[in-house]
């Protein structure tokens, strides 16, 4: 019986320090969002990134608490579930499939991976239509891909074209840096209305210019760390134009599975360096979480109340 009520107990000590550590990783202060990432298909670095993941959130495991299996049946299985560390609940990452990346003297200073897709309204004829246009999966014959690793003052950029040259879509993204940490300055796209796309379309053959932003949080990432976000990130605001005209129609564009590093300073890298993951990511993270503690608590008061009722009856029994 005792050993029961030790085990409840590191059941919940152990979920309350799992909950009340993701608590602390959703503070706003991007250091402490650096949690371990999750493993690629690439081999492992030959170098590994100087700032250690693990010494900012690991926390003494409490698994040295837990008493040895109790001698019940029913409550053997239940410790194993309960036990297991947070970090390989998250989704695994996606097939690394493609990547665009800016690489100088051995150091791949910028690199992204993820699906960019955009999703236009259009009129054509007297009806609004819709047409999508993504970033291509794989570098193509037509794509360029331009940018630097040393811009002016703390500015980097990559920029993505493809399509024919009077037809060129491109997608242009600007990382600034201060202090030792970097962020997305701006995301930019020029799509061409391609008449096969925008059939009938009003607009179809000029040039549709965005300037989107998706309301990436946290807002910087550390250097020689990258942007992780398994989740899907929408836009929030896009302001879209031809020419000089305002574009009324409705815009939406996503990220899925986006990973974008910039100011990488780690050399002969060519897998992304340590990430930090998106808020979204730690908050889908802490609800599963919670939900497993929860129903794991749930069966050890059941559990405790069942014995405790079975003693008091045997008890009865016996003053007859
Ligand atoms: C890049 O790495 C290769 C092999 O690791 C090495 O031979 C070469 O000297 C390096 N180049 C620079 C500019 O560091
Ligand atoms: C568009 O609407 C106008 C007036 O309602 C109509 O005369 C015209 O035939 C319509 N055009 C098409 C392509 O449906
Ligand atoms: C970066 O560019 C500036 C001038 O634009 C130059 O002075 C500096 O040496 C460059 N740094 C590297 C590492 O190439
Ligand atoms: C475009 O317009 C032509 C003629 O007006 C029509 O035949 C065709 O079906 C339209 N295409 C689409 C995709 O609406
Ligand atoms: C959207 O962005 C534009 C320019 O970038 C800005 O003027 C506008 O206030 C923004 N709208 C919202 C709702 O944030
Ligand atoms: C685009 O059109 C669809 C269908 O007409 C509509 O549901 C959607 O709200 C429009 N998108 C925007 C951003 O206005
Ligand atoms: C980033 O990594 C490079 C190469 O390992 C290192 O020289 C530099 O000090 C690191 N910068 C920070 C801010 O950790
Ligand atoms: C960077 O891009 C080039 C050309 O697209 C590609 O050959 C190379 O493998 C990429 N490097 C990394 C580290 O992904």
């Amino acid at each position: 019986m005792a050993k029961l009520y030790v085990f409840a107990f590191a059941i919940l000590f152990t979920c309350g320090s799992v909950i009340g550590q993701d608590d602390t990783t959703l503070a706003p202060v991007p250091d402490t969002t650096i949690i371990p990432d999750v493993p690629t298909t690439l081999p492992p670095p030959t170098e590994p990134p100087t700032v250690e993941p693990d010494t900012t959130t690991a926390e003494p495991e409490p698994e040295t608490t837990l008493p040895p299996e109790p001698e019940t049946t029913t409550a053997a299985p239940v410790p194993d579930t309960t036990t297991a560390p947070p970090a390989p609940v998250t989704t695994p990452a996606p097939e690394a499939d493609y990547n665009y990346n800016i690489t100088e003297n051995n150091v791949t200073c910028i690199m992204i991976e993820g699906d960019v897709s955009f999703v236009v309204n259009y009129t054509a004829g007297n009806d609004t239509q819709i047409a999508t246009i993504t970033l291509p999966k794989h570098p193509m014959a037509s794509t360029l891909i331009s940018g630097t690793c040393n811009g002016t003052e703390g500015q980097e950029n990559i920029k993505v074209t493809w399509g024919s040259t009077e037809q060129s879509n491109s997608v242009n993204l600007e990382f600034s840096q201060k202090a030792d940490s970097w962020s997305i300055a701006s995301f930019t796209a020029n799509l061409f209305m391609d008449p096969k796309i925008f059939a009938n379309g009003t607009d179809a053959g000029k040039t549709l210019s965005l300037v989107v932003d998706y309301g990436f949080s946290p807002l910087s990432v550390p250097v020689n760390h990258s942007y992780n976000c398994h989740s899907s990130l929408s836009a929030v605001n896009i302001t879209a134009t031809i020419g000089d005209e305002p574009y009324t129609l409705g815009v939406s564009s996503k990220l899925e599975g986006i990973h974008i590093q910039a100011f990488n300073m780690v050399p002969n890298e060519p897998d992304f360096v340590s990430s930090v993951h998106c808020s979204a990511d730690e908050i889908s993270d802490v609800v599963p979480i919670a939900v497993g503690c929860a129903l794991a608590a749930l069966v050890v008061i059941v559990l405790i109340a069942y014995l405790v009722g079975r003693r008091r009856r045997s008890a009865a029994y016996q003053s007859v």
